[in-house]
């Protein structure tokens, strides 16, 4: 197998993509030479530094000459071995992923929207190639889980995956419950601050979790599986007031992303869910990410850190691209294939997922109505917990047609989503009751 650490001398390396990620690792490399070439084994020379815009103004002094904004100088430079691929998106990352690859470099990663959408093509087109992606900082910024489930983790079968897995929306959630912000500073900051993705939409709607969680399962439970194979909810629909009420019944509330067996199939959803406060998972703040990990062998495992931002991301694409210098990524990438002729999972259909749920309605404030409401969830089996209807002087949850509304919150025992989806149903025909009707699950 050829791999980067043919011969010891000096290694070339380039970096595709100097926006904050590979400003992060340009900076390390080009300040800490003597700790990488120790760890690498040899220097690491950083040859190009590839853009698209080379008249933007960058955060770190590259050498004179590398900079460019044409990445076939990349490309057709044989002594180049290795490409750090920081380029975001999916059209021209994917073109210059293959092009890369196939001009003979090993390719490390951070694009976890690349992997998810065009995983099984890259990987395939690099076995074949004998070439190597390494993507440690697809997942969880500087949290090592690829790692760790693609090595620490191999005597296993994992059985469950549970995780904070996008650090713009742990942040601003984070942000609006104990600082108050509004949503849309906390957005923006976590913009200033480098976490969320050029379209931070594909944060807050849930797909940037989704996509890590993909990965997370393709590697887990060798099941390939794509993004619009199960549910996913982000935080761009959620109300202030269920996060206050959620509060008011000792829950906060967190973007969990989980992957699990469930009598031998597989569970996947990613939605805002309610976890019980002090919890280790209610206590990850910030950008941080969390990934709880069981496996058959090991049992419970939990891991915790940074999981988006510059140097977080950048200390996890140093490691792959050390990994590939000394030749242990090479190593790694190739015995997953092994892997592939693993059994496949089948999913677990949605509807048979279970949990309990926080159910929130807009009620209208008359005679029965609690009792309609009671009756249409007995009759779908969901068992009430608990109850929280404030008295509230009109026209307090708005009025229409005359009505007064109030807001009704009924915390569930554990049901199926089949039950909850088919009561939603009849709740949606209900004249006496105003959208939407909010239900959001809540964690073991
Ligand atoms: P970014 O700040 O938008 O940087 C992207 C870089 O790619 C920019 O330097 C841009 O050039 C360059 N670029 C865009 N199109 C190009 C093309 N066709 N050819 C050559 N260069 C091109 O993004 P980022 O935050 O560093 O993220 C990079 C990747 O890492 C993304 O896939 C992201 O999902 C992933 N990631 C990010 C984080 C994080 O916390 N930011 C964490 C984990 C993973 P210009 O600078 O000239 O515009
Ligand atoms: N936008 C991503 C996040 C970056 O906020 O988690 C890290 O993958």
């Amino acid at each position: 197998m050829p791999t980067s650490q043919s011969t010891s001398g000096p290694l070339s390396i380039a970096i595709v993509g100097m926006g904050t990620v590979g400003t992060g690792v340009a900076r390390v490399l080009l300040q800490q030479p003597e700790r990488i070439t120790r760890r690498a084994g040899r220097p690491l020379v950083l040859r190009h530094a590839v853009v698209s815009d080379l008249k933007k103004t960058r955060d770190v002094e590259l050498p004179a000459g590398i900079l460019t904004d044409d990445v076939q100088r990349v490309i057709n430079d044989r002594e180049t071995k290795i490409a750090i691929h920081l380029v975001g998106g999916l059209g021209a990352a994917r073109e210059i992923m293959l092009a890369l690859l196939e001009s003979g470099k090993d390719v490390v990663t951070a694009n976890k929207a690349l992997l998810c959408e065009h995983g099984p093509e890259l990987f395939a087109k690099a076995h074949q190639l004998g070439r190597s992606i390494a993507f440690e900082a697809a997942v969880a910024g500087g949290i090592p889980i690829i790692a760790t489930l693609s090595q620490s983790m191999a005597g296993n079968q994992i059985t469950s995956i549970s995780g904070i897995l996008n650090g713009t929306t742990n942040f601003i959630l984070s942000e609006m419950i104990q600082r108050q912000q509004t949503y849309a500073d906390a957005l923006r900051l976590a913009q200033e601050l480098g976490y969320a993705e050029a379209d931070p939409t594909l944060d807050v709607d849930g797909t940037d979790a989704a996509q890590k969680l993909v990965i997370l399962t393709q590697l887990a439970f060798g099941t390939k599986v794509a993004l619009n194979d199960f549910p996913r909810q982000g935080i761009d629909t959620l109300d202030l007031s269920d996060i206050r009420y959620a509060a008011e019944l000792g829950y906060t509330v967190k973007l969990l992303a989980i992957s699990k067996l469930v009598e031998n199939q597989l569970e996947m959803h990613v939605s805002p869910t309610l976890v019980k406060k002090q919890t280790p998972l209610a206590e990850v703040n910030g950008s941080f990410n969390a990934v709880a990990l069981s496996g058959d062998v090991v049992g419970d495992t939990w891991y915790s850190g940074r999981g988006a931002g510059q140097m977080p991301t950048a200390s996890a694409v140093l490691a792959d691209l050390i990994d590939m210098a000394v030749g242990r990524a090479q190593l790694t990438f190739q015995q997953l294939e092994l892997w592939r002729t693993e059994p496949n999972f089948r999913m677990l259909p949605t509807s048979q997922t279970s949990s309990r749920y926080y159910l929130r309605f807009n009620i209208e404030d008359r005679p029965h109505m609690l009792a309609d409401i009671a009756d249409v969830l007995g009759r779908h089996q969901i068992s009430i917990a608990s109850v929280i209807q404030h008295e509230a002087p009109e026209p307090a949850g708005g009025t229409a047609g005359g009505k007064s509304f109030v807001p009704l919150v009924i915390m569930t025992h554990r049901t199926t989503a089949g039950n909850v989806d088919a009561a939603g149903k009849e709740f949606a025909k209900f004249p006496s009751l105003r959208a939407p009707l909010v239900q959001l699950p809540v964690a073991n």
